[in-house]
């Protein structure tokens, strides 16, 4: 059978991978696939760069349009990034009955419910394995392989440069900067390196897993996404002190009234296997009713993790574009009809757990009047830990800092009770506050 034809748009890090691992597998891929895959056209700005990957194998062009424009070119990767070109070339494809493969996390978690009502109505497919945790399949997982479960939640370390930076501190007690940089030379980040580190990468990727587990539209602007940047070495190490590690999660949690997808720095109990997830791994924990626990960890990043994935959208398509379109996977898992509106919640209306750091004066009945304030919102203390003030601010210190634990409670009274806290003329500072997930 004549081989099916492939466009790539952009043969960077990942492109190059596709390269590389197809020509590399070209045989036990054609016996997967049942025909054979072949990049026939690539368009890139840097025709030179593009040339000395692809050789004289395929036809090399500035112009994307030239590719969506070729009627003998099948599926069209998307490997440009960002929602600007990309989106409209994406449309293009689709509207020109091309099948896409696209590893832009950004464009689907704020432009998808278009691409994918789109991609519908043509009768093509969008696959986008690489959007997500890289190598990982976690798409398959949820679209597919977990298909039975009512899925309960999903949390995961989806940003591997977060993951990195906060092992490197941790482990290196290195500065912040430092190890972005080393971040960034070892590939990891994103262009724009604020979407790694504010987590609005991370919550782009669990935009679309909360959409896949939910059968809910994909709604990035309702998002909660608070990165790292804030975090401080001193909170890291109080939370070892307390047997949690401190990790950028995306967590989205199916509840009576909607749904959370959130992105926050979270301590997470140190004996969880998420939290002993180092440097830039990534790992998604999914909860279902009938399954229980299943736990997905790899490479969430780099040329051939990432080209891992979108050789195996490439592998689907092949397989499945001549098959009647209703009787391919949908796009989100559910059938476009059987859509849920089901609102994700505001913060305000998040149940979870807390630490608190309060730089306090060392006195008599601070404790106290700290923890009647929380009793009388009725958030339990979980545990605490308070250290010598000497520890704190050296010898003669008149302060020192107070952690709590807390177990869960709505956000919005946890708001409240912060605010009573910070007026108290013997809390010195402002009150840090992390949210943490036992992920039981
Ligand atoms: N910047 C991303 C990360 C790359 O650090 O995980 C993969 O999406």
């Amino acid at each position: 059978m004549k081989a099916i034809q492939v466009g790539l748009l952009g043969i960077g890090t990942v492109g190059s991978g596709v390269y590389n691992v197809l020509k590399r597998n070209q045989a036990e891929i054609t016996r997967r696939a049942g025909r054979a895959i072949e990049i026939s056209m690539v368009a890139d700005l840097d025709t030179a760069r593009a040339q000395a990957v692809a050789g004289s194998t395929a036809k090399v062009v500035k112009d994307a349009r030239e590719i969506i424009a070729n009627p003998d070119i099948d599926i069209v990767v998307e490997l440009i990034g960002g929602y600007g070109i990309a989106r409209q070339l994406v449309m293009e494809a689709i509207a020109a009955g091309k099948h896409v493969v696209t590893a832009n996390k950004a464009l689907l978690a704020v432009h998808g419910t278009e691409i994918f009502a789109a991609a519908h109505a043509k009768g093509v497919m969008v696959a986008f394995e690489a959007a997500v945790a890289g190598g990982i399949p976690i798409i398959k997982a949820l679209r597919e392989g977990l298909t039975a479960n009512s899925i309960e939640w999903i949390a995961g370390i989806i940003n591997g440069t977060t993951n990195f930076i906060l092992s490197e501190m941790r482990d290196k007690g290195l500065d912040f900067g430092v190890v972005l940089k080393e971040a960034q030379r070892l590939g990891y980040a994103e262009t724009d390196p604020t979407f790694d580190i504010e987590g609005v990468d991370a919550a782009h990727k669990a935009t679309i897993m909360s959409a896949i587990a939910f059968g809910v539209p994909v709604q990035f602007n309702k998002a909660y996404v608070e990165g790292i940047t804030k975090l401080e070495a001193q909170d890291i190490e109080y939370a070892e002190q307390l047997g949690y590690r401190i990790k950028l999660l995306g967590i989205t949690r199916r509840r009576p009234q909607g749904i959370e997808l959130r992105v926050h720095p979270t301590l997470v109990p140190a004996k969880r296997l998420i939290a002993n997830v180092e440097g830039a791994m990534n790992a998604v924990v999914v909860q279902g009713d009938a399954v229980g626990t299943t736990l997905y960890y790899g490479k969430g990043a780099g040329s051939e993790p990432t080209a891992s994935a979108v050789i195996a959208d490439l592998v689907d398509v092949t397989r499945l574009h001549t098959v009647d379109a209703a009787h391919r996977v949908p796009h989100l898992a559910f059938q476009p009809d059987q859509m849920s509106d089901q609102p994700i919640l505001p913060m305000e209306e998040v149940l979870t757990s807390y630490y608190l750091r309060l730089r306090v004066a060392d006195q008599a009945g601070v404790l106290a009047k700290v923890a009647s304030l929380l009793a009388n919102a009725g958030i339990s203390i979980d545990a605490m830990l308070q250290r010598a003030a000497s520890d704190v601010g050296g010898a003669g210190s008149t302060h020192t800092d107070l952690i709590l634990l807390t177990h869960e409670v709505r956000e919005g009274a946890m708001n409240a009770v912060i605010a009573q806290m910070q007026a108290l003329p013997t809390v010195l500072a402002p009150i840090t506050r992390i949210r943490k997930e036992e992920l039981a």
